[in-house]
């Protein structure tokens, strides 16, 4: 692709542990933009919330979570030796931090927090501004970038992506039921909170990878987004 070509905005939406993640960094690679994981700000927030005592598993303080929004300072950095822009939090590298299960089962009450939403939304769009960024979460083609010029929505089958899940947690103390609880849990809550839910938006495409290869999902993705870029003169 030359250096001329338009620069897209790709949204990427779908229940949690579908494979959006993988999809988005091997599509970014390909194309040389950006990805960026909204989930991993979302997760962060979560993380910083629960050091700081705010959220738990039966109870979370909203009105100091909301109070201490601004002593939170977000962003990416590249990790050269994972390839890949890592989330850090006030200063430090939280990029495995947030993926525990104890802060998975956690964030989505966090992230249905209004002013959480408010304030991410609007770094995120900061952050797509200038195109060429594929962007992945459960708001991104319906709030994030409404007009982004391709918008996908990823399933698969929830046995298939909490078995994927269980193995890439590889945490001996875990059962596959735990994982898939964990799963469906997030899907409802995802789906059913008041502030920008997760939905299909009318010009979506949906993409169900229960039986595609990561290859066969990126080739897929690849052919849309051929179609999307106008032709060089
Ligand atoms: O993509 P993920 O599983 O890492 O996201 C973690 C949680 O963050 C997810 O359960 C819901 C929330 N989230 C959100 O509400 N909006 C987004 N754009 C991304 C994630």
């Amino acid at each position: 692709m030359s250096p001329e070509t338009k620069k897209i905005t790709i949204a990427i939406d779908g229940y949690s542990s579908c494979g959006k993640s993988t999809l988005a960094k091997a599509l970014a690679r390909e194309l040389g933009y950006i990805f960026i994981d909204s989930g991993a700000m979302y997760r962060a927030i979560t993380l910083y919330s629960f050091r700081k005592n705010l959220v738990g598993t039966d109870f979370m303080d909203q009105e100091k979570i909301i109070a201490s929004l601004d002593d939170i300072e977000l962003h990416f950095e590249f990790n050269p030796l994972s390839s890949k822009l890592e989330i850090i939090l006030n200063g430090e590298n939280v990029e495995k931090e947030i993926r525990t299960l104890q802060i998975s089962q956690l964030v989505s009450q966090v992230s249905s927090i209004k002013e959480v939403r408010k304030k991410l939304v609007s770094e995120q769009r900061k952050i797509g501004r200038k195109g060429g960024v594929v962007m992945d979460g459960r708001d991104i083609g319906s709030v994030v970038f409404p007009h982004a010029e391709l918008k996908l929505f990823i399933t698969a089958d929830p046995m298939v992506r909490a078995e994927r899940r269980f193995l890439e947690l590889d945490d001996p103390s875990l059962s596959m039921q735990d994982v898939l609880q964990n799963l469906q849990q997030r899907d409802h809550i995802d789906s059913t909170r008041k502030e920008s839910p997760l939905v299909k938006t009318e010009d979506a495409i949906v993409i169900d990878n229960s039986f595609l290869t990561p290859d066969e999902q990126l080739q897929k993705a690849l052919e849309l987004v051929a179609d999307r870029i106008p032709a060089e003169k």
